[in-house]
């Protein structure tokens, strides 16, 4: 059974998903589009209060701004936390946060298997302003705890499933660990998918560009947990200036909307096209959390509520089979980014973990013939049929 499941008498993550994030909204159904910078203050006196107050509602938009606040609140309602905070970006909120928590002498404890954005901060920028990073397997029982450096050690940032493998972070084990503030890169799972907070985890982060939004439409990130917390990642946020745009947040909040019904649609037609996958001779490996022969299978049913909208396989005749099948697809689109409604492919090692060495590639799994899927709305029937042609021989 699965961990993350509501109470008895808890209200549904799906339900939830429809009726928060309406605080401002006034009687109306759909969430208004406060695209202000700025707001007129009554008095100096007043003035002086919107200016200096934390997060206040009605000041200036990199403060703070309603219909960010709506999404913001939609997604501390999903998570399960306190309160939440929205940024420019997936990567604005994840670098927010650590620069946040961390400075010159700090030390952070992460995982290999990371968005290579991610890695990339943290081996460049990290390293550059005297942050020092030990990078562990997620896999591995016990590794991040053994790599803590007691009074030392920040933060540990674990994303979990990762970009672009599919490996899972055991939760549990991760928020047991006392000490650093754990922060965990939910993106893949969407809020539908698990609830890091549940487990101990101190800060959750998406990048809403993916699943939440699920139309390609916003650019977007968001953290959430303990208020004090994001308290003080706000009061270096609204100097560090990654600022969410309202139009991002409304597109976001209205595909929280359907984020149930197409999570649900997306991992069961994943779940069929990993198996059609499996079961073909133009296929080396196939990498689903929802496939009884992943290697962490038992670990994602107790820890996530769906198996996932992207799946990853490897092409058995490694690269230049990997750029056929591209080529012959007709219905899934060569793209980037995950969790809209069309279907995507990329091919990591070229595309999204380009930037990483020969040896970091070996390293984290990412074969020459592998290719990542987002699964879209498409009737799985349709997905399989273009997969399968796609594989063959021409
Ligand atoms: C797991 C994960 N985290 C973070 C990011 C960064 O998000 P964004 O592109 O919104 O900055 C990505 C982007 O692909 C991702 O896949």
């Amino acid at each position: 059974m699965n961990t993350d499941s509501p109470a008895e008498g808890e209200q549904r993550p799906a339900t939830t998903a429809i009726t928060a994030g309406r605080s401002a909204n006034g009687t109306s159904l759909a969430s208004p589009l406060w695209a202000s910078s700025t707001w007129v203050s009554q008095s100096l006196v007043d003035a002086r209060k919107r200016a200096t107050g934390r997060r206040s509602a009605e000041f200036y938009s990199r403060y703070a701004n309603p219909t960010v606040r709506a999404f913001e609140e939609a997604i501390a309602a999903l998570e399960g936390a306190d309160d939440a905070l929205a940024y420019a970006s997936g990567m604005g909120a994840l670098t927010t946060t650590i620069l946040a928590l961390c400075g010159s002498g700090s030390h952070i404890v992460a995982q290999h298997q990371l968005y290579a954005g991610t890695l990339a901060f943290l081996q460049g920028p990290c390293r550059r302003f005297g942050i020092d990073v030990t990078f562990v397997d997620g896999r591995e029982p016990g590794a991040f705890a053994a790599a803590v450096q007691p009074g030392r050690t920040m933060l540990i940032l674990a994303e979990t499933p990762s970009n672009p493998l599919l490996e899972l972070v055991d939760l549990d084990e991760l928020g047991a660990i006392r000490g650093p503030f754990k922060v965990v890169d939910s993106t893949f799972a969407t809020p539908l998918g698990q609830q890091p907070l549940r487990h101990g985890i101190d800060l959750v982060m998406h990048s809403a560009t993916k699943g939440i939004d699920g139309h390609n439409d916003a650019t977007l990130g968001v953290i959430a947990g303990e208020r004090d917390l994001l308290d003080e990642i706000w009061s270096y946020g609204v100097l560090h200036g990654a600022t969410a745009s309202p139009a991002d947040a409304l597109n976001a909040l209205r595909g929280i909307r359907t984020l149930a019904v197409r999570v649900s649609h997306q991992s069961a037609s994943a779940l069929q096209l990993a198996k059609e996958l499996s079961a073909s001779p133009h296929v080396a490996a196939v990498h689903y959390p929802g496939l009884p022969t992943h290697p962490q299978y038992d670990l994602a049913q107790r820890q996530m509520r769906h198996n996932g909208t992207v799946l990853a396989f490897e092409a058995s005749g490694g690269q230049a089979h990997a750029a056929t099948v591209l080529d012959q697809l007709r219905l899934a689109r060569v793209a980037t980014s995950l969790g809209g409604p069309e279907t995507l492919v990329c091919h990591p090692a070229t595309t999204t973990h380009a930037s990483l060495t020969p040896e970091e590639h070996i390293e984290a799994g990412i074969v020459p013939g592998l290719l990542r899927v987002s699964i879209g709305l498409e009737d799985p029937i349709d997905l399989i049929a273009d997969f399968t042609r796609a594989l063959s021989p021409q």
